[in-house]
């Protein structure tokens, strides 16, 4: 009985579902970073042809995309969108045949606005959705990235902050017209992580989402993008990607180090890798190395698709650690040098609760063997190290923890308590902000067992995203300083907490200065002229 039921109801079930998601990272090429929004019919064969040559292809970069630029203004008697037929004489149907017959996918680009990015008048999909999305299919596409210009009118190309950029909707309604069609799609949101909880609505709808404005040709944007991508981990998962945008390798932008720390970033937060550069012959070779390292590819690619987590910050001293769960119960370790000059930095393992492993340095390709306790590590400047640990004995180094809430501190300045409704700002429901120029909350009476150093789990809410100022010098990063017991006031760099002012991030720091016992002080209080993060309160580890 219930099996015939069972069979009847999926016999009525409405048209499957053919939005397609990849159980990994998509991995191809893109004509933005390059041709910005001038593509046309010879570079995008010339380049499809470069992933071939190159030997890309066979590594996994499959996707061509012809992003901005390709239609026309009109549409044509059936309300389709028209390839430009100077641009691209053949058209979109036999482009696509000639990508799918080097054996790669064929990625088209719009817009949930009136207009195309980067254009003045050229067609994007608001309101015809389904006709777009029935045409994609016809011309024989295998992914859409649908970028978020126009949002509010035909004159303002970029409106991040109205309402309509910010929605869901307008993406969820081209998730459905794809799903509509017979040709399975997948589906790139590019809606620059504005408004609220995108990674909540865009795991669910998108195959992969942009969550940061455009990457920017210098190594500034590492650092600005890395810190926005931080929270996303709570929804990167199979089928489910954070996109950190197109990779911007072979473009003159960094030095050969900053290109293997942007690759490895990338693929240790689980994004797309799609190449941004030109893939002729004159492509940089140690570019080519970088975009080729199998191992790192791998990283990227593992079948957990478990986003790496931030697991220490020495702001100061400009360095990270990183740490992401792999199959076959491997973790990767990143560290991360900030700074632009060679040094060395202590890791101790046991303090990321584990006790031993073996270590491959899958840069240099060599095998280390077992390693535990405290590891020296030379970096070189702008350098990030992967280890691949594998057989991993693990041992919690902390057998306790103590919480102190920010709301029961003395606050001073225009330092305030804000009460969140449950479930927000956790774990205390309650956060203090305006922490501005001059404020400070100071927590009293804090226990320490020993003299010196401590881990501290700071919660804390930043966000503060950096849209307009993603050009220059947003980072994404708000800076706070904290001093424990009347000594130096210590600066650490907040990433982007959550996806709204009320949820809750947690960096991990080692602080200083503090004495055996009950009578600890420790003092937070915001850099210069800016604000603060938002401070729910701190974990003290022992
Ligand atoms: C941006 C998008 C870029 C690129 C550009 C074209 O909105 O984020 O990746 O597509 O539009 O103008």
């Amino acid at each position: 009985m219930t099996t015939t039921l069972l069979l009847l109801a999926s016999a009525i079930a409405p048209v499957l579902a053919t939005l397609a998601r990849s159980p990994t990272p998509p991995m191809g090429w893109n004509s933005y970073n390059a041709y910005s929004c001038s593509p046309h019919e010879d570079i995008v064969k010339l380049n499809a042809q470069g992933l071939i040559d190159l030997g890309l292809k066979d590594l996994g970069y499959d996707i061509v995309t012809t992003d901005c630029g390709w239609p026309t203004s009109e549409r044509d008697s059936q309300q389709r969108m028209q390839w430009n037929a100077t641009l691209f004489p053949s058209g979109g149907k036999a482009l696509g045949d000639f990508i799918h017959s080097l054996g790669l996918k064929f990625g088209l680009y719009s817009g949930a606005g009136y207009y195309q990015c980067g254009s003045t008048n050229l067609t994007a999909s608001l309101g015809y959705e389904d006709e777009d999305a029935e045409a994609f299919a016809e011309w024989g596409g295998d992914t859409l990235k649908y970028d978020n210009c126009y949002a509010t009118s035909r004159t303002t190309m970029v409106d991040s902050t109205s309402t309509e950029a910010q929605s869901p909707a307008r993406f969820e309604k081209m998730a459905a017209s794809l799903n509509a069609t017979d040709r399975d799609m997948q589906y790139f949101i590019c809606q620059w992580g504005i408004g609220q909880d995108v990674g909540d609505w865009a795991s669910k709808t998108g195959n992969t989402w942009r969550m940061s404005n455009d990457i920017y040709n210098a190594w500034r944007s590492i650092w600005r993008i890395t810190n926005e991508v931080f929270p996303y981990y709570r929804w990167t998962q199979p089928g489910a990607f954070p996109d950190m945008d197109m990779l911007i390798i072979g473009l003159d932008a960094l030095s050969e180090e900053e290109e293997r720390f942007h690759f490895g970033m990338w693929a240790i937060n689980k994004s797309p890798l799609i190449i941004g550069g030109i893939l002729n012959g004159s492509f940089q070779n140690a570019s080519l190395a970088t975009l080729s390292n199998q191992e790192v590819i791998s990283i990227d690619q593992d079948a957990l698709g478990k986003q790496a987590q931030l697991m220490r910050r020495y702001t100061e001293e400009e360095w990270d650690i990183w740490l992401g769960e792999l199959s076959d119960s491997r973790r990767v370790l990143g560290i991360a040098n900030w700074r632009n000059q060679s040094r060395r930095v202590e890791v101790d393992l046991s303090s990321l609760n584990i006790s031993s492993a073996n270590a491959r340095d899958v840069w240099a390709l060599e095998d280390l063997g077992a390693v535990s306790g405290s590891q020296d590590v030379c970096l070189v400047g702008h350098e990030l190290k992967l280890w691949v640990l594998s057989n991993i004995t693990t041992k919690e180094a902390y057998t306790s923890s103590r919480y102190y809430a920010a709301a029961n501190g003395t606050l001073a300045g225009t330092a305030s308590i804000t009460t969140c409704a449950a479930g927000e700002c956790a774990p205390v429901a309650k956060k203090v902000g305006d922490i501005g120029p001059g404020a400070t909350v100071t927590i009293s009476s804090v226990s320490s067992r020993s003299n010196g150093k401590n881990l501290v789990g700071v919660d804390f809410i930043n966000y503060d995203y950096a849209f307009e100022t993603a050009w220059d010098w947003g980072s994404n990063t708000r800076n706070m300083t904290i001093a424990v017991n009347g000594g130096t006031p210590k600066r650490w760099a907040f990433p982007i907490s959550g996806g709204d002012w009320y949820e809750t991030g947690r960096l991990m720091i080692d602080i200083d200065g503090f004495q055996a016992g009950d009578e600890n002080q420790v003092v937070f209080r915001s850099m210069d002229a800016s604000f603060a993060p938002d401070l729910v309160g701190f974990d003290m580890f022992e």
